[in-house]
């Protein structure tokens, strides 16, 4: 029996190195390596420089007050003169920064000199509200250009600010605000989704009432829904609509903090990640141009991230405007009106780059590959994905169906904590294999760990930690300096503790293997939920899956899976047979589960994260927990319902 923390159990081959011609175009060489390792703090300094300061800093990294670091201090920034001033001073005011399409289908372009306008104009209102540096404001929008343009005029003026996602309940928003202690609230009537106006200000009116903090809402007009209405509340187009349209701008500390992300803990109140200024836009900007292979002049852009996740932040804001993309911005989900709705946008718009998450590419997947085969989708020269670990056949789908064979594709690892992506490929330099991140980016350095914090080597699993910190990391949790210590730097002295599991493979490539909590323990070892939910996907018959550990007599704890089968494909007990020989043939027979559960559905994050902790109270038969952040409330029921059905088997 092996020693690791988290077997290695699946093994991966296949290996796609870059073209010739991507090679010879891209933004990124192996150089970067060198150049990183040679001094890692020179190498962050040059990326810094990239962007526009007013005042250079004295000192690039200050980790003497660690885990607190600040990073280009003495330095003076403003993020938005970054983002938008800077393009429009060098001649691209005509370039568009931003096509938006509503769900409806409206659509509206926002040049780099538009939003140096409606930004400067937002500043201005916000100000005339009393608004000041250091204050905080909450953003409760759907996905149109006034999220980006509240983001930027917060920055602009130094404010901070905290979105919140607008599939969030109104008691989602309250304890967020009231953390926050904010003093403005940035809403919309509603916004569209599915086909439906979908209200927004309900919930603020609902929050705002136990929040004294805030002092005014301000509201913009997206649906033309009714709204009730406050003495605090204030249309966005007056206010907005009637400032004048430049605003000077000041340069802020490089530590000034810049927003607050609230993530949720496994127990306990959600946590006000907070981010800062210099180090943040630094590591963002470089990573989006290198991972990215942005070329400014003639790529379109689209990552279908919400702003109200970090990915939204960091990825659809601050890094495509800080490195002037022309990007697509997209209100709705992606199969409204009809399925089709992306692959149709991406031939709209050329999409050439697109950046989204695992689980909306298993969705497609289980549509079938009929409704992207209908679009043109040569545009398409690198794909992304981030979220969650990608199953190998997910990525090789993704490769072939909507890449054409021929678009790079740079799996994406990071968290709301790093700011940044940390882990990926760079797609001109590496040869990537199905389903891993690879390896650090110049620059960061991770490393795999078993329970001693001893590396694991390669070939071996363990805890993935971060051993240096990273320009873009987070600065603490907003009041709660202890929660910071405790949560990330407590399990191992001077290590940065990710929360994930990971392995490296005989290369030294870097698989993520989920969440640690998810880790199954059969009979004494150790196995990743990721490894075996692959081993699933990698059967033609299935589209998805999600597997767990339940208490077991004998083993301690037995793998349970629930799968969806992919469209056309019958469940019944045959199917379930072959799955679990599937298993126990691709990844061993410790790992063949001890029961298959087909479902229609499986219950996920509003983020498209899969819920396990609801899974193991099914798969434990005790009433279902806390479902209050399930993107579908519905989900659960419709997996009890499939219980009771014979496709399930146990021995
Ligand atoms: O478990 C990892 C998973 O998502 C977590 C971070 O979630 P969040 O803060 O919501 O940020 C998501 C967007 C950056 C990580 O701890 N995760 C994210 N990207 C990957 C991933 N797991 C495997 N592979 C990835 N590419």
């Amino acid at each position: 029996m092996s020693h690791d923390a988290i077997e290695n159990l699946s093994h991966e081959n296949r290996s796609f190195a870059p073209s010739a011609a991507f090679a010879a175009q891209a933004n990124a060489t192996a150089a970067l390596y060198d150049e990183a390792r040679a001094d890692r703090v020179a190498f962050w300094e040059r990326q810094a420089r990239e962007l526009d300061w007013e005042t250079p800093w004295t000192t690039a990294l200050d980790w003497s007050n660690a885990p607190f670091a600040r990073w280009f201090d003495g330095g003076k920034i403003n993020i938005a003169v970054n983002c938008l001033d800077r393009h429009v001073a060098a001649g691209h005011g005509d370039q568009v920064a931003y096509h938006f399409e509503g769900e409806p289908g409206d659509t509206r372009t926002l040049t780099y000199a538009d939003m140096l306008r409606e930004v400067s104009q937002a500043a201005n209102a916000l100000e005339s509200l009393g608004v000041q540096a250091g204050d905080r404001v909450a953003i409760y929008l759907p996905m149109i250009p006034e999220a980006a343009i509240a983001m930027l005029a917060c920055a602009r003026i130094g404010a901070v600010h905290s979105v919140v996602f607008g599939g969030f309940s109104a008691e989602a928003l309250r304890s967020r605000i009231e953390d926050a202690e904010a003093v403005l609230v940035i809403t919309s009537d509603g916004g569209n989704r599915k086909g439906k106006a979908l209200a927004l200000k309900p919930a603020v009116d609902e929050a705002v009432v136990e929040t004294p903090t805030v002092r005014n809402v301000l509201v913009v007009k997206r649906t033309g829904q009714d709204v009730e209405w406050t003495d605090k509340d204030i249309w966005w187009h007056e206010l907005v609509g009637s400032q004048p349209e430049t605003h000077e701008a000041r340069a802020f500390d490089s530590e000034h903090p810049l927003f607050i992300l609230y993530t949720s803990g496994t127990t306990g109140k959600p946590k006000g990640i907070l981010h800062t200024t210099g180090g943040y836009l630094t590591q963002v900007s470089y990573t989006h141009k290198n991972v990215f292979d942005l070329k400014p002049d003639t790529d379109v852009y689209w990552c279908t991230a919400d702003v109200g996740w970090v990915t939204g932040h960091s990825y659809v804001v601050y890094g495509p405007l800080a490195n002037r993309a022309t990007s697509l911005m997209y209100e709705g989900t992606p199969d409204a009106p009809h399925p089709g709705r992306w692959w149709e946008l991406v031939e709209k718009y050329r999409v050439s780059i697109l950046y989204t998450a695992p689980t909306a590419i298993r969705t497609f997947m289980k549509l079938g590959e009929d409704i992207p085969n209908g679009f043109d989708m040569t545009s398409l020269r690198v794909l992304g994905s981030v979220g969650e670990p990608i199953n190998p056949e997910a990525w090789m789908w993704y490769r072939r169906v909507i890449g054409g064979d021929r678009c790079p594709i740079v799996d994406t690892w990071w968290q709301t904590e790093t700011g940044g992506i940390m882990i990926s490929p760079l797609p001109g330099v590496t040869a990537t294999k199905p389903g891993s991140a690879m390896t650090a980016l110049p620059g960061i350095s991770a490393e795999v760990v078993d329970d001693e914090a001893h590396a694991v080597g390669n070939g071996g699993g363990g805890y993935l930690v971060l051993t240096e910190p990273w320009p873009s990391m987070l600065r603490g949790i907003w009041g709660d300096n202890d929660r910071y210590v405790d949560t990330y730097w407590s399990r191992w002295k001077g290590l940065y503790f990710a929360g994930d599991g990971a392995k490296l493979d005989d290369d030294g490539a870097i698989w993520l293997l989920g969440r640690v909590d998810d880790v199954m323990n059969v009979s004494g070892h150790r196995i990743s939920t990721t490894e075996v939910e692959s081993a699933l996907v990698s059967h033609p018959k299935v589209a998805e899956s999600a597997v767990v550990g339940a208490t077991d007599e004998t083993t301690g704890q037995g793998i349970v899976a629930f799968v969806i089968l992919r469209s056309g494909v019958q469940g019944g007990d045959d199917v379930v047979t072959e799955l679990r020989n599937h298993v126990a043939h691709e990844i061993g027979p410790i790992a063949k589960p001890r029961q298959i559960l087909i479902v229609p559905e499986l219950p996920k994050t509003r983020s498209g994260k899969i819920m396990r902790r609801l899974l193991r109270d099914v798969a434990e038969h005790r009433a279902v927990g806390d479902t209050t952040t399930l993107a579908d409330g519905g989900v659960m029921d419709l997996i009890s319902q499939g219980l009771n059905t014979p496709t399930s088997s146990e021995d």
